[in-house]
């Protein structure tokens, strides 16, 4: 049937698998950038978007950093949250229901400061139903109280994906730190190690200096930039990613229209994440998703598939 529609009103299906997940449209809101995800209720259509990514959470709860947390920069802006979250116990018993109940796939953010953290927290996760993935936040540059530096150190991000590999079914994301020397060794450590998919990038990290106290804008000095500034950088790490594995890479990093996103899928991620530009626009990650439709109908293609990785690599 939709073969004699026009071309402007065929129905084009933007399902995507990621592995074991399936999701309804490839385009999610980025862990820490929309709540919990579901403040942002009233503020956009959320059963359009293809999934929601939680803020991170912990085993205990965290209170984050000093402010100001946040530092407006061209195009972008550095953020040092610390983490902040309520806690594994109260996220199950609050949190997750409300999440749930929105009718879209909900990837929850873990984090930790040891593997046996990261651990316990899968564990209780494993214990509720629901969920379609656990992304696991190997690679925030803002928690320093000791415990493994897993954001550059490759085996150290492979010990916490195998650590929560032995404790879960769930499918895993290992978010990567774009911090490292060598991105693609960091996703094949974890695609060995057992995750599912990768998710890339999370904030670079940048400083920021009050010019007339000369101490840094930030409290705890260095932040994570994000925003449009870094998107170039970002989508050529996700290419590096996807170069080195094999698993579905979730590209992430600037993105503020479709056809930012569309970038990403391009040079070969499935799936992208609306972080920073969601907080003017908290509509935008649904208005990405009409926007891919649109392109896909107007360059006469009939499935994401054919766009996904249709990039022309010089390299190749
Ligand atoms: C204010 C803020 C809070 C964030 N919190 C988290 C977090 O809790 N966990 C995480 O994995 N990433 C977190 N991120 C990183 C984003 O998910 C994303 O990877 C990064 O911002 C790059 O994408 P963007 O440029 O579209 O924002 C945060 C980013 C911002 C700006």
């Amino acid at each position: 049937m939709s073969a004699e529609r026009p071309p402007e009103e065929r129905v084009i299906d933007l399902g995507v698998e990621l592995g074991p997940v399936r999701l309804p449209n490839p385009v999610l809101v980025a862990s820490g950038t929309f709540g919990y995800g579901n403040e942002a209720v009233d503020l956009t259509r959320v059963r359009a978007l293809g999934g929601i990514v939680t803020k991170t959470v912990t085993l205990e709860p965290r209170s984050g950093n000093a402010a100001p947390r946040l530092h407006e920069t061209p195009s972008g802006m550095i953020n040092s949250i610390g983490l902040q979250n309520v806690g594994i116990e109260r996220f199950i018993a609050v949190k997750l229901p409300e999440l749930l109940a929105l009718g879209v796939p909900i990837i929850v953010s873990i984090g930790g400061r040891r593997v046996e953290e990261f651990q316990e927290v899968a564990r209780r996760l494993e214990e509720t139903s629901g969920i379609a993935a656990l992304e696991i936040n190997v690679s925030c540059p803002n928690v320093k109280e000791g415990g493994l530096e897993f954001c550059q150190n490759p085996a150290s991000a492979a010990a916490v994906i195998e650590g929560v590999r032995q404790v879960t079914r769930l499918a895993l994301w290992a978010k990567l730190s774009p911090n490292t020397s060598s991105i693609g060794t960091l996703a094949r450590a974890c695609e060995e190690a057992g995750a599912d998919g990768l998710t890339a990038v999370n904030t670079f990290v940048a400083l920021a200096v009050d010019i007339h106290s000369r101490a840094p804008i930030i409290p705890s000095g260095t932040g994570g930039l994000s925003g449009p500034a870094i998107r170039p950088i970002a989508l050529a790490k996700a290419r590096e990613v996807v170069r080195h594995t094999k698993l579905p890479v979730i590209g992430v990093g600037g993105i503020a229209s479709a056809a930012d996103a569309l970038e990403f899928l391009i040079i070969g991620a499935r799936a992208v994440q609306v972080g920073t530009a969601s907080f003017p626009r908290p509509w935008l990650a649904a208005e990405v998703v009409d926007g891919i439709g649109r392109f896909l109908r107007e360059e006469g293609e009939t499935t994401l598939a054919e766009l996904i990785g249709s990039y022309r690599d010089p390299r190749a």
